[in-house]
């Protein structure tokens, strides 16, 4: 039946005439422009020929290997066990009448179930975030930072770290036309942060990162886009990935102090974004801009207002299904912060599983206790298999003409560029797809790789990429670098 004959049909049993309320033209048109290419038209594809090869469909491959997304777990990454055993115990505290587990475990469940409210994971709790948790968040980070001092008052645990990174922009987004808040953003980026400013009405700024210098953060860049952004918006926040998502780039602390200093003189926001910050390998060494900030001096510690982002979901532990998160507030004003604080009430509280597991990542088994070891040959395993996977990537990449790929520094995600023959690129705008896409979607049909286009994450005109994750194990992970190459050459050779 047509919508017409429906809304008649509808007038003649008295119900309405007048057809939905929602419709795609009476969507809130911000929603329209949100994209988010990690779950674009590729991963549906991949979920049909998965279908199709459940069904017995004939392909030229045997599974479908998704490289697409950062999701540790559901490529095969164990849990910690240590970590599990205190969310089981939580779950169903009769399990701390028994002696399954670990003294440690059931210590740290019965202080955290101490801390929720009637003793169960079922209540709401704060708002903020469960007291001792926020505490234990910063120790912690003072920890981490070298001594520098946090206070539990600034952390706000959240459902992941994308939610706290979108509460910040609501509260930073204001204004009309010329007056309309700016947000600085890395491309290529995470794609979070296009749809999250699209979602909000504001005026993305795009900075670009400067691939010719291992995706290097060049000031100069900075200063060329916010300049050029004045002429048409009010730049207000910048926004960094550190390490890098989709681009695994670490950066020098030299680098962090001249960013900080530009924000400074530029009167911006800084959001940092660091929830790859166990995730860096061989050389290189992680700062936070948090401790930076402050071995900075009071002329930038007491002024620059950074807002920082953790979460459960990456390095070594990968539990994104939990949802579990924080955000630390540097120099906001306090009225700013009642606002914030009003802001996250009204969704009440973040998972309680999921704060229970930011509590573990940062409060996790010391050397005295009976989990220590378990608990570190199973994170030392986790990350030196994805250093081992990081030079992998980058070495067997690079012996393919066509595929230049930086060093994997940090995060679990490696961005390569392709050389596209022209004849390519030329096809695939005859079909109306963007060229790398084309390129992915035929990698997908022909080889079951799942990648996501470099145009999904912004890149410079006339480049082309694809991200591709470095989680799956080793063994398969060699396999499909080496399909990926093979395809590369064939591709290149069907155009050429
Ligand atoms: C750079 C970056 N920030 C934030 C997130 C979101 O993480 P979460 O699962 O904590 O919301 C991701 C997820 O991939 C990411 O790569």
């Amino acid at each position: 039946m047509s919508q017409q004959q429906q809304q008649q049909q509808e007038a003649v049993n008295g119900v309405s005439s007048r057809g939905k309320v929602l419709t795609l033209d009476t969507i809130n048109p911000n929603v329209k422009r949100v994209e988010y290419a990690v779950r674009g038209p590729i991963v549906q594809r991949a979920v049909q020929l998965e279908k199709e090869l459940r069904e017995g469909a004939n392909k030229p491959f045997t599974e479908v290997i998704r490289a697409n997304i950062g999701d540790a777990h559901a490529m095969g990454q164990k849990p910690i066990t240590f970590f599990r055993q205190v969310l089981a115990l939580c779950s169903y505290p009769e399990l701390l009448k028994e002696n399954t587990f670990p003294e440690d475990a059931k210590s740290r469940a019965r202080r955290l179930l101490q801390a929720c409210g009637g003793g169960s994971i079922g209540a709401y709790s704060a708002s903020q975030g469960i007291e001792c948790i926020r505490q234990d968040v910063a120790r912690y980070i003072e920890r981490r930072d070298g001594g520098i001092s946090s206070n539990p008052d600034n952390i706000y645990l959240s459902t992941g770290a994308s939610d706290a990174i979108v509460t910040m922009l609501k509260l930073l987004v204001s204004g009309e036309g010329r007056t309309r808040t700016g947000v600085m953003i890395s491309i290529p980026q995470y794609p979070l942060y296009s749809a999250a400013l699209a979602d909000l009405g504001a005026v993305q700024i795009n900075y670009y990162l400067n691939e010719d210098n291992c995706w290097s953060l060049d000031v100069a860049e900075l200063r060329r886009s916010v300049t050029e952004a004045r002429q048409h918006c009010n730049p207000r926040v910048l926004c960094i990935i550190n390490p890098g998502n989709p681009t695994g780039q670490v950066q020098s602390r030299q680098c962090i102090e001249e960013v900080i200093r530009f924000a400074k003189e530029e009167h911006l926001f800084l959001m940092a974004d660091e929830v790859y910050q166990d995730n860096v390998y061989k050389d290189n060494k992680f700062h936070s801009f948090k401790k930076v900030l402050f071995e900075m001096g009071p002329e930038y510690s007491n002024t620059v207002e950074l807002a920082s982002f953790h979460s459960t979901s990456k390095c070594y532990m990968g539990e994104c299904g939990l949802r579990g998160g924080y955000m630390e507030v540097i120099n906001l004003d306090p009225d700013v912060k009642a606002q914030l604080t009003k802001l996250v009430s009204v969704s009440l509280c973040s998972p309680v599983l999921g704060q229970i597991m930011m509590d573990l990542v940062v409060n996790h088994p010391q050397p005295d206790e009976p989990s220590y070891s378990t608990f570190m040959k199973e994170r030392t395993e986790v990350l030196t298999a994805l250093a081992e996977k990081a030079a992998l990537t980058e070495q067997i990449f690079n012996t393919t003409p066509g595929i230049k790929c930086n060093p994997v520094q940090g995060a679990m995600y490696t961005f390569p560029r392709i050389s596209l023959p022209q004849k390519a690129i030329d096809k695939a705008k005859e079909g109306g797809q963007i060229p790398d896409m084309y390129y992915c979607m035929r990698l997908l049909e022909e080889e079951g790789i799942c990648l996501v286009p470099g145009s999904g994450f912004g890149q410079r005109e006339g480049t082309f990429h694809f991200r591709m994750t470095i989680l799956p194990r080793t063994e398969k992970l060699k396999i499909v670098l080496q399909k990926i190459c093979a395809f590369h050459k064939k591709f290149t050779e069907e155009f050429s």
